[in-house]
């Protein structure tokens, strides 16, 4: 019982920021369940071991406490009792055993790549203080939105462009760290349609907390409507109002530097079909507004990432803040089918 208020405590607090199903309590996913089997095993022997250690030792300082007039008297030593020192010997290896083999098994079970080259998979690559992906057989890219289909494995390959961060998506499955050097595998998979918070769960700077992302599960024909929209991706393709298309011509002078709106390789973000995320940059609400004041001064919004932003661009006189307006209307409409995350929890 004391775990389980303990439990709905915790549900209660995460689940009161806002951020869909973030938490490791409510799994919606295989490896999230698995892991949550772990977790209770675990919290149950610490707190057997934790209520039985009490008890006694409150026992204990209460029956051999001090009593007047026997000052001086010592009471009867257990030292060299082989019972006793064989029953706390034989006690904690059995706790270590419960808690150590579905551990061993669970973590094998969540490594298995024996599926891997059947499945979708998806490099994933972590840079100071967002997230790329690129689907390998499907040769598209994104950033911050993964879409996958409901009720299907899908591994992720994972590097690191600068530092280490680390993958959680705590509804689905458990952290991975995401290294420089050696490349990380894991796969992940969601039961339900909907929206899945992520977090870098490794400090790696100034904006760490800031470093969100999302898993959105679909259905398959979604899936594959979304997939077909960014391989056809044209970024020549003029907007329909003349705002916007102003807005595509000065994104194309300042931004297409860093960022990429099709298949190209890019420094900064990849936007394709940006009409279609669900945040900005991972934390901002996706409206125009917020994209006008992120582009007028990204370094507000999320301290020390690496976007120029107008403050740098406008020494050279390009950006404005009506530049800003045009530049986000544009965003916003490249969105070729209306593809809704179903955010039902
Ligand atoms: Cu990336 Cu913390």
């Amino acid at each position: 019982i004391r775990t389980l208020s303990l439990f709905s405590l915790m549900v209660l607090l995460l689940s009161a920021c806002g951020k869909e199903n973030l938490t490791t309590f409510i799994p919606k996913g295989y490896g999230a369940e698995e892991s949550l089997k772990v977790i209770t095993i675990s919290t149950i022997v610490m707190a057997v071991v934790f209520i039985v250690v009490m008890v006694i030792f409150i026992y204990v300082v209460w029956k051999f406490r001090q009593k007047k007039g026997e000052e001086n008297v010592i009471p009867k030593q257990v030292e060299g009792n082989k019972t006793l020192e064989i029953v706390w010997t034989v006690i904690p290896i059995l706790l270590l055993i419960i808690i150590a083999v579905p551990t061993i098994l669970v973590t094998y079970d969540l490594a298995d790549q024996s599926e891997i080259d059947d499945s979708i998979t998806i490099n994933v690559t972590g840079k100071q203080f967002w997230w790329h992906f690129e689907y390998a057989n499907e040769e598209i890219q994104t950033s911050q939105d993964l879409y996958i289909p409901v009720g299907e494995k899908v591994y992720l390959k994972m590097l690191s462009s600068d530092v280490v961060h680390s993958f959680w998506v705590p509804a689905l499955s458990g952290k991975m760290d995401v290294n420089p050097d050696n490349e990380n595998t894991m796969y992940i998979q969601a039961h339900e349609e909907g929206v899945y918070w992520g977090k870098c769960a490794e400090f790696c700077g100034d904006s760490h907390s800031l470093m969100d992302f999302k898993i959105i599960a679909v259905s398959k024909e979604e899936y594959a409507q979304w997939v077909e929209d960014l391989q056809n991706v044209n970024k020549d393709v003029q907007p329909e109002t003349t705002t916007a298309q102003e807005g595509q011509a000065i994104f194309e002078q300042s931004c297409i530097g860093c960022h990429a709106i099709d298949n190209t390789p890019s420094a900064g973000p990849n936007l394709s079909n940006f009409g279609d995320r669900t945040t900005i940059a991972g934390v901002l609400e996706h409206n125009e507004e917020e994209l006008v004041e992120w582009i007028m001064d990204p370094n507000s919004k999320k301290p020390g990432n690496g976007m120029l932003g107008a403050p740098y661009l406008q020494n050279k006189g390009e950006i404005t803040q009506d530049d800003a307006e045009k530049i986000a209307e544009y965003l916003m409409q490249l969105k070729p089918s209306e593809i809704t995350p179903n955010s039902a929890q």
